[in-house]
């Protein structure tokens, strides 16, 4: 059979147009990413007057992000109340999901005295203590240092077939005279638990200190802490601080040749995040 030229071309058309919206209508599903942290994290409603820097992270990755981040939560109350198994649980497996853990706000105080039943032991050593406690079920509960609980939640993430990655804790407004505080323990214990687990660090907590810094005092930071608690941001402290995760994550070099694991996934906004490495 021979075909008119205009009906080839009606042909090749309908070719065109089917292979073009077979893609644009059905978009590839993207890596999920569950971020497991505290109040400096967390979404909060439209009326609050503080937000959590998670709340802005869908804005700078093709990520599948979910927020599980949760109040006045230590990695020992995180695991306590059940939030760490339900965020393992979501971990799909054979498909890499990420899991971002940033703690250490709530993590410190003593754990025999606590009455929050958070605090843990400092470090990232094999020790621990016994303390009266219902936490655990028992009238007791054996409390572990940071680290410790770390390492549990570095392997049932990897146990489950998902990706852990630690990120340091954004910084508290603790200043003397002009100059920020730098020097975080708990963003340290962090730091060395992913060397002994050879797994990512994101050094979230020196950028947002760079970030911060550059207010150049308490007083000027002010605006951005309207709880005036020098921990809880406002919106826009919250963008700056998720602005500082992005600038941790294009700055860092695991290796000569190797950036973060999330550097692929920072889209057009992202780009136009241009602070000093
Ligand atoms: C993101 O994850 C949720 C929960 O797993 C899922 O329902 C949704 O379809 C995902 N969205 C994309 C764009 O992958
Ligand atoms: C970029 O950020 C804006 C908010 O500043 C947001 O509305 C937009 O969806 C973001 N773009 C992407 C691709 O996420
Ligand atoms: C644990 O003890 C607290 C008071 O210290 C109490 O409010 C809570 O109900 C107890 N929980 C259980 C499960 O017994
Ligand atoms: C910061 O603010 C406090 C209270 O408003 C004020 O007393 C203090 O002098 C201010 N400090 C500086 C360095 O401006």
């Amino acid at each position: 059979m021979k075909l008119s030229i205009t009906s080839q071309v009606g042909l090749a058309i309908t070719a065109i147009l089917s292979s073009t919206d077979a893609f644009p209508t059905k978009p590839v599903p993207q890596r999920q990413l569950l971020i497991c942290s505290d109040s400096t994290t967390m979404p909060y409603g439209k009326t609050s007057l503080i937000q959590g820097w998670g709340f802005y992270m869908h804005n700078f990755f093709n990520l599948n992000i979910t927020n599980l981040a949760r109040g006045g939560r230590s990695t020992r109350s995180f695991i306590n109340e059940g939030l760490w198994g339900s965020l393992v649980a979501s971990i799909v497996p054979g498909e890499g999901t990420i899991v971002l853990i940033e703690m250490g706000h709530n993590d410190n105080g003593d754990p025999t005295t606590d009455t929050k039943f958070r605090a843990t032991l400092p470090g990232i050593g094999h020790e621990s203590v016994v303390v009266a406690s219902n936490a655990t079920g028992g009238t007791t509960e054996r409390v572990y240092t940071f680290g410790h609980y770390l390492r549990k939640m570095i392997s049932d993430v990897k146990h489950a077939g998902g990706v852990p990655i630690l990120s340091g804790m954004v910084p508290i407004m603790s200043w003397n005279g002009g100059v920020l505080e730098t020097d975080w323990a708990f963003a340290d214990y962090e730091r060395e638990v992913a060397e002994q687990e050879h797994v990512e660090y994101i050094d979230h907590t020196k950028y947002a200190v760079n970030r911060w810094q550059a207010f150049r005092s308490v007083n000027a930071t002010a605006p951005y802490y309207p709880l005036d608690d020098f921990t809880h941001t406002s919106w826009p402290g919250a963008e700056i601080n998720t602005e500082a995760f992005v600038t941790a994550v294009k700055c860092e070099k695991r290796s000569l040749f190797r950036q973060s694991q999330l550097a692929p996934y920072l889209n057009a906004n992202a780009s136009h995040i241009e602070y000093q490495c």
